[in-house]
């Protein structure tokens, strides 16, 4: 099977697992689970859950357990977008291809589904107590999933990068945005995923590292796509950073220099994994892929 119909197999499933955890549309709070499943059901790329289970496979761990993470995964992920794109925050129009959340079920609505998302991932999350009980994993698991998305996760670097919109930026903490906003939950899959599987701390510590490449990759060419790719393609706003005054990669370095450090750093990152030596062919080359994606 080619890498290409590889990653099409993998997300399909990865969309069907995501698909089993989606809330209810009943009851008073309809519309609300309704605004949720809007947002989750848009599309996506699925990189993180995919991530998380794939990292859990390179280690031998039992999917099963890794369900409610991915779940969980790809609920905080999305939780992150419908609040990135409030009119606080980016304001933008468009996400996955459709009208953002807020446009279509107003911004009341866009606050309180992207909270019930982000609560409900927990809620998810914590099944997988019950899935096996007294498994020390699934705290540990927990922890680090909640730890890399809050204040010293994405959450604080979300805050910092809104609040220097226009503003000059030096590179040390355009580092730390970046290592927060994005790689912090790229962290949060690939060590959960490891986790889940009783990798130990030592090889936890080198998916961190390699993850966090992965995130700082992954968001420098989301920077570049802003700029060289368009809205079609993309599914969501192209020149928003433009539009929001952000100090990016690209306004940094430039779009060369830019797509240089993307390789770089995903080679770094391909390196780090292969040190474990444990096989996993295409969690490799799904880095490489994102390294080269046009959305
Ligand atoms: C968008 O993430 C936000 C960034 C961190 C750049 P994705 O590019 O993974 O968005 P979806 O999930 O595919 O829509
Ligand atoms: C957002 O970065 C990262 C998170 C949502 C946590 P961007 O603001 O660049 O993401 P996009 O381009 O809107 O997807
Ligand atoms: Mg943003
Ligand atoms: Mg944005
Ligand atoms: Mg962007």
């Amino acid at each position: 099977m080619s890498f290409k119909e590889e990653l099409q197999k993998k997300t399909e499933l990865t969309e069907e697992i995501i698909r089993k955890f989606l809330p209810k549309e009943e009851g008073f709070a309809e519309n609300m689970a309704k605004a949720m499943n809007y947002s989750m059901c848009a599309g996506g790329k699925r990189i993180r859950p995919m991530l998380l289970m794939e990292t859990c496979r390179m280690f031998g761990g039992d999917l099963r357990l890794a369900e409610p993470f991915m779940a969980a995964m790809e609920m905080i992920h999305t939780h992150s977008l419908i609040h990135d794109d409030l009119p606080a925050i980016d304001n933008d129009d468009y996400r996955r291809g459709r009208l953002t959340t807020h446009k279509v079920f107003g911004e009341a609505m866009g606050v309180l589904s992207g909270a019930a998302l982000l609560n409900y991932a927990y809620e998810c999350m914590f099944r997988a107590f019950t899935l096996d009980p007294g498994n020390p994993s699934v705290a540990k698991a927990a922890s680090v999933m909640a730890g890399k998305t809050g204040i010293y996760g994405m959450l604080g670097g979300q805050s910092v990068d809104v609040e220097n919109d226009g503003k000059p930026m030096n590179r040390e903490m355009l580092d730390y945005i970046y290592s927060h906003k994005t790689s912090a939950l790229i962290e949060a899959a690939m060590m959960t995923g490891a986790i889940l599987a009783g990798a130990d701390d030592g090889q936890v510590a080198v998916i961190e590292q390699a993850a966090g490449k992965i995130g700082l990759a992954f968001q420098i060419q989301d920077d570049i796509l802003d700029v060289t790719s368009t809205s079609e393609e993309l599914g969501k706003p192209v020149h928003s950073d433009e539009k929001n005054h952000k100090v990016t990669y690209v306004t940094l370095f430039g779009i060369e220099e830019a797509s240089r450090m993307v390789s770089e750093l995903t080679e770094e990152a391909v390196s780090l994994l292969e040190s474990l030596r444990k096989e996993n062919e295409f969690l490799i080359n799904l880095a490489g892929y994102l390294a080269g994606r046009r959305k």
